[in-house]
């Protein structure tokens, strides 16, 4: 059995999640997620920019006074005002945490930014020293690392190590990393700089591949990753939060890596996030969609009805999900109509069970999906009175429970 790895949970709702238009919090917001980002287990609370605005500021305050044992962190550019910004903010944090960034792409350092590498390198042992002198636990972030010269990225990690960085943060700031890519250069960067300092990946979802690269660079050494909860973040956000955990849980014998995460606690984190922002998941979002546990196609209602590994990876009660759905509509079959008039307390014969179910597909041909008073209705048309034995819903087994 290989040796399983403590994977830190970094998470950057707070920070990198609010930045995507629509989703700002106020700081009665932010407490209110930090606590169910705790309660979840995570490591590290990304609480904000305390430069960016006196809201943040203000914010960023409030979480590092709430939280009580994640670390908190704040982001600063590589600048003495912004350092001391955030570390005045996070002064009520027992466990604060510095987050220094600074682009180290040519693109960003020559468009952007308008400096060289000599520079870029430069004010990277300055802010970080300068970090040091406030707080022993210092993050320093490559920004746009996968687009960066690999030599050069290399160098710039060293740097911020020597000046006193405990976590170098490779970011993929566009998403634009393959995982092949990934795991070079955390190979390159883990060989230079030792094991002593943690590896941290931060990986944006513009391909879709946020969670994908994620996993490859726990694979090549990273040991801290950073992600949302519903993977909300800049453009098409982060790596998802429950994506990643859940892919080491169901994966487990494939990636020797453990987090810190209350499994059960995901499905509420997330829809305490969309309650905030008031924006919701999408219902076939991984993990925590509305549609994640549900099913509505003849084959897989039967597949479920006999066995519920044939068509679900996890249990949805190991999410903190209601539980498994069985829904009609136009795909169902008659094993899961049969099931669902059972747990409504509907008796049929095959003869009305046909009938009903000709019924529902009509139905479910023109309006997507059929509730239970829909059916209740149609049951009621044909059954005669002398074949309506009504008993009370028998919701004893977890399939029939299913029907909800
Ligand atoms: O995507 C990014 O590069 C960032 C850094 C500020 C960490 O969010
Ligand atoms: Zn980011």
């Amino acid at each position: 059995m290989p040796e399983r790895a403590r994977i830190r949970i970094f998470d950057t709702t707070l920070r990198d999640g609010e930045q995507a238009p629509g989703f700002s919090m106020t700081a009665a917001e932010k407490v209110h997620m930090a606590e169910h980002l705790e309660e979840l287990g995570a490591d590290v609370i990304e609480a904000g920019f305390p430069i960016s605005s006196d809201g943040d500021f203000t914010a960023v305050r409030a979480v590092a006074a709430a939280v009580r044992t994640s670390a908190v962190a704040g982001l600063a550019r590589a600048v003495t005002g912004d350092i001391d910004r955030a570390w005045a903010a996070l002064s009520a944090a027992r466990r604060p945490r510095l987050h220094v960034f600074l682009a180290t792409s040519d693109l960003h350092l020559e468009h952007k930014l308008r400096i060289d590498r000599a520079t870029c390198l430069s004010r990277t042992r300055d802010a970080v020293a300068y970090a040091r002198r406030h707080t022993a636990d210092v993050e320093f972030s490559a920004e746009d690392a996968t687009r960066s010269d690999l030599a050069f990225l290399c160098d710039v990690a060293a740097a911020a190590v020597e000046a006193g960085a405990t976590t170098i943060n490779l970011p993929d700031t566009v998403g634009y990393a393959l995982p092949a890519d990934i795991t070079r250069m955390f190979t390159a960067v883990r060989a230079r700089v030792g094991e002593a300092v943690t590896l941290s990946a931060h990986c944006h979802n513009d391909l879709g591949l946020a969670v994908a690269n994620s996993i490859a660079a726990v694979q090549a050494g990273a040991r801290q990753v950073e992600c949302t909860i519903n993977g909300i973040g800049e453009r098409a956000g982060n790596a998802a939060l429950e994506e990643f955990v859940m892919t080491l849980h169901v994966r487990r014998e494939a990636l020797p890596f453990d987090t810190n995460i209350v499994t059960t606690r995901l499905v509420p984190a997330s829809q305490a996030l969309a309650a905030t922002v008031g924006i919701g998941v999408a219902p076939n979002k991984a993990v925590v969609g509305a549609n994640a546990f549900a099913h509505e196609s003849g084959i897989h209602q039967d597949g479920m009805l006999k066995h519920a590994l044939t068509y679900e990876i996890m249990r949805p009660e190991s999410v903190g999900a209601a539980g498994t759905r069985l829904v009609l509509g136009k795909h169902s079959g008659m094993r899961g109509l049969d099931a669902r008039c059972r747990a409504l307390g509907h008796r049929l014969d095959e003869v009305e069970l046909e009938r009903v179910y000709r019924q529902v597909t009509a139905l479910a041909d023109r309006s997507k999906m059929v509730s239970d008073d829909q059916l209740a209705a149609i049951v009621d048309g044909v059954q005669t009175r002398a074949s309506r034995p009504r008993v009370t819903p028998a919701s004893t087994s977890r399939q029939e429970a299913a029907w909800r």
